[in-house]
This record gives C-alpha cells, structure tokens and sequence, in this order.
C-alpha cells in the first residue's frame, strides 16, 4: 500500500513541504524562501514566478528523501487573502499582493458604501477588511484599470500554485472566506455582493472542499521534481485553518481552540455555524473540515519582543530578556504596554493604531518594560478572546509559536486569559495540516480518524488567579481611545 502524503504551504517568508506517513510522523521536509517587496510605504507584494521555483525546489528536495512511487497525494495551503491576477493565458498580470498589505483603506470605504457593513457580515462573516482580496480587485479596478482589463482570473496564493501545478483553477472554503466575497452558508461565492460591486464572478475560481482533489500534477512538471505525473493535488486549507486542523482542531470538539505567540498572535476557535461578531471585531470564516471558526488577530505579539530586542538590546537573546522580566512582578510596577506598533486587526481593525509605553517613571527599568510588554501582548489577546467569548464554547487553547518557549510569558497569557493552555510536544504547522487533508482526499482515511489520531503528549498550563490583570485590562481598554486622540 502506498503510504506517504505531502504537504506544502507557501508561507510569507518562504515555503515547507512537508511528507509525512500515514501514522502521522513527519519523514521529510524542506523549506525554500523568497523576498518580500514593498514598493511604495505600507505595500507588500511578492512574485509569484518566485513561489512557483521555490515550490518546486522543496518539493523536488522532499521527493529525494522518500520512495516517490509511494506517495498518495499532495496538500496545499499558504497564507491568506493574497491576490494574484492572471490574464486569459494564465501569466501574473502583476506582482501578488499580500495579506498585509495596507494600500485598500478607500476601496474598503467604496465596498461599504455600496454594501452595508451589517450586510456584508451578515452573508460574508466579516466587514471589508483592507488586508482581504476583494477590496484589492476593487483598488486594481481603479488603480491600474490597463492590468485589470486584462485579468480573467483571480486566485489566493496557494490556489495560484494549485494552478501552476494542476492547470485547474479551483480554492476552498476555508481560503476563499478570507476574500471577503464568499457566502458562508451556502460556502460558494457570493454572487449578490459580487454584482452590487460590479465584479464578475467569472473571475474566481471554482470552490470545491478542502479535502476535494483540485488536479491533478502535470506529466512534465511531475518529471522535473520526481513526483508521480498525475499525482492527485488535494485543495487543502488556508494557512490558519490548515495549522488547525493539524493540531486536532475541528467541530467535532468545539472545547478547544488554539493560540499562537508567533510575529503575531492568533486565536482560532472552532463553529459548528457560521455566527459572527455582529460588529465585525473578529473574522468569522469557513474550517476546512467543513465547519466554521472564529480567527483574531493581534498583529505584532512575538513581533513585539522582537523589535524591543532588535531596538534595546540588540546584544541579548530571548532567554536573557526573560530573565529580566521575572524581576519585575505582575503589574510591571505600573508600567502598561499596547503593542500596536503594526497598527491593531482584532478588534479594532485598524491600520492606524500606534503602541505605547504607559506610566513610566525614573525607578522603572528594562524588567519592568519587558514585563509590561509581555503583559501588553497577553492583554491584547485577552481583548480579542473577550469578543469570541459569547460566540463559542471553548475551554481550552493549544498554544504554538516561539513565544511559548517562555514559561513566564505562557503564565502571564493562561492568567489574563483565565484559560487553561495545552503544550504540544511538536508543532509542525501548516503544512502538516495540508499533508493530513491530502491524506483524506486520497480516499485512505476519514477526517474524522485522522483528527483523532493529531494526540501526542501535552502539557497543561492553569490559570492563577492574578487581580492586577482585572484592573490593567480595563486600564487597556480605555487607552485604545486616549492614544487615537493623540495621532
Ligand atoms: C489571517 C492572516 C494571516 C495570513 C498570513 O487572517 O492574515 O494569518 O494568513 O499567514
């Protein structure tokens, strides 16, 4: 029996294959990265002829270290909300443009002003969002009008890399709600918002489910990386929703969530129906196991300990900045952080918001600076969590990402949380996830079975009881407006 699966997810800073077999354990993997380019303040882009030879150097890398003829299937999953614009033979029309992105906030106005903000969520599960791809096509259409009259297809990344490998256009759900045109109930595009805009609905993909095959690899391509020509690409999931279900993450128990301490910050929990925040404050979007789930986003969490290293102690590692923070006690002796240095998604979706240290006086030092920002960050999650609160039923996050390496920070998150947070053994991400959905779409194994084989050890953090975050957090809530007052 053929028993390997691959994974790929094509990530902002580079790509991963995964291959892992059927019990789950990874056997190889190789990574390839690629630029980011910012042409102009606040723009991201990245080409996509750059995604597509990375992809198939690691992939090709991958196949080196395993039996080829024994693999089942391929996974697909990347970042989100991307927009690469393909004309009528399939070529980029122009550089992708990123989840990150800032450049839309008039082609958000536009798409609010033509579709109420309550509509919008209401059918889509969200606002318009500057980083989503609608409002990109929408800054295309008035921005480069030459480009836009030349685009007959509109894909996520991964859905472009699908393309590349497949010659089939197709996404799924869990992508697709992150452009900001899909209907959640019936998980197809939505064509009544589509028309009020004036954008075709020829201009997207088809969208099949996450473990549906998309394609198949072509014979020539399938040749040059060493891969079985015909070897079925299964659509795969978003990278938030693909890193979800490779933790175990799903409907079938809506207890438990996740958290992730990375560059950002991010809390996922699963739906069994599409509800949303009826102001819109967190994303709602369709789970690749044909749920829903509710994403929150505090756009720079690890990145802030990063940048106050990179800025104030460019000669310390993280082990040494902890150590620092443990001196200072809960409180930070007064000291408040907001990490707003990126600007804020969740929940105030603002691209304009700024950071701050709050409070400080001559006796204060680095201790107190880096506790305050550790709790800042937890803070700031605490804020996104209060708004899922009434939304879902989870009890529980698992918590990935570097700042996890840190038992102090995981502490200060479980305590303003209030949560109980599982440690995984090993974390291996987007990837993994898409390599399980390609493990399904082979046909080998239900979703069902194979979430329940996502186990290994884990370690339990509990929440003390901790007063002083009862007061900093409504401190924190209230500073949101002080400092808008002050831009
Ligand atoms: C989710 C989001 C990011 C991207 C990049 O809404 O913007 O997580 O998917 O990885």
């Amino acid at each position: 029996m053929r028993n390997i699966a691959l994974g790929l997810d094509l990530g902002t800073s580079g790509v991963r294959v995964v291959a892992i077999d059927l019990s789950g354990k990874v056997v190889a993997q190789a990574t390839r990265s690629y630029p980011l380019l910012s042409p102009c303040p606040g723009w991201t882009e990245q080409n996509p002829v750059e995604w597509t030879s990375a992809s198939l150097l690691a992939l090709k890398e991958v196949a080196q270290q395993i039996e080829a003829d024994q693999v089942i299937g391929l996974g697909l999953s990347g970042q989100m909300h991307g927009m690469v614009a393909l004309d009528a033979e399939g070529q980029v029309v122009r550089p992708a443009i990123l989840w990150n992105d800032q450049r839309t906030e008039q082609a958000v106005s536009q798409i609010e002003s033509i579709v109420p903000r309550s509509t919008l969520i209401q059918r889509t599960g969200n606002p318009a969002v500057t980083g989503f791809q609608l409002p990109k096509i929408i800054w295309l259409c008035s921005e480069e009008p030459e480009a836009y009259a030349r685009t007959q297809q509109v894909l996520l990344p991964k859905d472009y890399l699908g393309y590349v490998l497949t010659g089939e256009w197709f996404t799924e759900p869990s992508d697709a709600s992150g452009t900001g045109c899909l209907h959640l109930e019936t998980r197809q595009w939505d064509e009544e918002v589509l028309q009020a805009l004036g954008v075709s609905v020829d201009l997207f993909p088809a969208v099949i489910e996450s473990t549906a095959i998309g394609g198949r690899l072509k014979p020539e391509l399938a040749e040059k990386i060493g891969l079985p020509a015909g070897l079925p690409v299964v659509a795969g999931g978003g990278d938030n929703a693909a890193a979800a279900i490779g933790l175990g993450i799903s409907s079938a128990n809506l207890r438990q969530g996740s958290i992730s301490l990375g560059t950002s910050g991010v809390i996922f929990a699963p739906l069994d129906q599409p509800t949303p925040d009826p102001q819109g404050r967190i994303h709602l979007f369709c789970h690749a196991d044909g749920s829903y789930h509710l994403l929150g986003v505090t756009l720079a969490a690890a990145g802030s300990l990063r940048w106050y290293r990179d800025i104030f102690a460019p000669e310390a590692n993280y082990v040494e900045l902890m150590a620092l923070a443990e001196r200072s006690p809960a409180g930070a002796r007064g000291v408040l952080f907001i990490p707003h240095l990126a600007g804020e998604r969740s929940p105030y979706l603002d691209p304009g918001a700024r950071g701050a240290w709050i409070n400080l006086a001559l006796a204060h030092g680095q201790s107190d600076l880096i506790r305050a920002l550790l709790e800042g960050v937890a803070l700031s999650l605490r804020a996104v969590h209060q708004v899922m609160v009434p939304l879902t039923a989870v009890d529980t996050f698992i918590a990935t990402g570097g700042g996890t390496k840190s038992e102090l920070w995981l502490q200060i998150l479980a305590n303003a949380l209030q949560m109980k947070l599982v440690i995984p053994q090993a974390e291996e991400g987007a990837a993994y996830g898409a390599a399980l959905l390609a493990i399904v779409g082979a046909g080998v194994a239900s979703l069902e079975d194979i979430l329940k084989q996502v186990t290994g050890d884990k370690r339990v953090i509990h929440p003390a009881s901790e007063p002083t975050y009862e007061k900093l957090f409504q401190q924190f809530q209230s500073l949101y407006d002080l400092l808008k007052a002050v831009r």
